[in-house]
């Protein structure tokens, strides 16, 4: 079985090829992605309607190249699957009406894939045993959830941001300090030569009881910081020691506060497997104290590559193959949903 997945929920317009042979686990044949990043960046965060038409204009060649490199025709596809939800919505529609025409001019199925599902089981994808039941922590732009995964379609949401996420936080720090977008590869960079312990940020809802995430308060504690460091409040006054400990300070307090929720997690939960995903998955911070602590409490760690954390479309030809292994796809007329809840994919069976 031949899977074509499509990804354009926000600014990466992706398009990946996967095969199932039917043992063991799929071959990922090819992953496209060309992102708009530079195109936002000038504006300070993503532009929808810039997005919409960026993703219209850029499909085609990227298809035509992940094809290529596939080295398939699109008549040997047996399944189009797309991102349906969450997203910008008009963003959504391009790559999602792209794989409903093409489903149905092949006569072949369709696929409507949770954006969020994409990421929490993108890091299986390179996992030789495929998906195990686990604790999923998906940390990307626009969610912070702890999933309990018993298996495929069957998760429980445990925990998730009542405000800002993690990768929200990272990004609007990151424009208070005048950093380009997106701020957490940025916030990352500095952080690795700051002293994560010369700024005392608050680390919110950390020891309450609950497995929910709060970020706001982070960025409203950088923006009372820094006029006590610089009269002007302006970033650029800060010399460059300061400013790579101001990141350093905000990287630990969001990965405490992730690292925290996950080991209250996994005793809840009582799964020995955690599996971390989304875009703040490629914090260099995070990915070495995950491996540090589920070592010391011998905790199987999954992280998928780094190519696979930020939006591609492996994840969501990943997630349409395992819906299609079990039969279950979707009518044409399924809607995209720029809000669509994982809760929605929690009730089906
Ligand atoms: O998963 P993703 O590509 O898109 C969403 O579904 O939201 O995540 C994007 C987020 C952005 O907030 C970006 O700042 C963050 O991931 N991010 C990082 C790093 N690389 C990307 N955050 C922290 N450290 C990084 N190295
Ligand atoms: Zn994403």
């Amino acid at each position: 079985m031949l899977v074509l997945g499509i990804e354009s929920s926000c600014d990466e317009t992706a398009v990946a090829l996967m095969e199932d042979t039917g043992s063991g686990q799929p071959q990922l044949l090819s992953s496209v992605i060309s992102t708009q990043i530079p195109l936002h960046r000038m504006y300070g965060g993503v532009i929808p309607e810039l997005a919409s038409r960026n993703h219209s204009a850029n499909l085609p060649a990227v298809l035509q190249e992940a094809l290529e490199k596939a080295n398939r025709s699109i008549h040997q596809v047996d399944v189009f699957a797309s991102t349906a939800g969450p997203g910008l919505v008009a963003a959504l529609l391009v790559g999602n009406t792209a794989a409903k025409a093409l489903a149905l001019a092949a006569r072949k199925p369709f696929v409507a894939v949770n954006h969020l599902e994409g990421h929490m089981l993108s890091p299986f994808i390179t996992h030789p045993a495929g998906l195990v039941p686990h604790l999923g922590l998906v940390v990307s732009g626009g969610h912070s959830l702890l999933i309990d995964v018993k298996g495929a379609s069957d998760y429980t949401l445990l925990g998730r941001s009542r405000d800002d996420a993690a990768g929200e936080a990272f990004d609007k720090v990151a424009k208070m300090l005048d950093l380009p977008y997106p701020g957490g590869p940025e916030i990352d960079k500095l952080a690795e030569k700051g002293d994560p312990e010369r700024f005392k940020l608050p680390r919110p809802m950390m020891h309450e009881d609950h497995l929910d995430f709060s970020f706001s308060g982070l960025k409203t504690a950088v923006l009372y910081t820094l006029p006590k460091l610089v009269a002007s409040g302006n970033p650029h006054e800060l010399d460059e020691q300061t400013m790579c400990d101001l990141c350093a300070g905000v990287r630990q307090a969001i990965i405490d506060v992730l690292l925290h929720k996950a080991v209250k997690a996994l005793r809840k939960s009582h799964h020995k497997v955690l599996a971390v995903s989304g875009g703040v998955s490629c914090n260099s911070g995070l990915r070495r104290q995950l491996q540090e602590m589920c070592e010391r409490r011998r905790i199987e760690l999954i992280l998928p590559p780094n190519s696979l954390t930020t939006d591609n479309a492996a994840m969501i030809a990943y997630a349409g193959l395992l819906r299609a292994r079990a039969g279950d796809f979707s009518p044409l007329d399924t809607p995209v949903d720029p809000n669509l809840k994982l809760a929605g994919v929690q009730l089906r069976k």
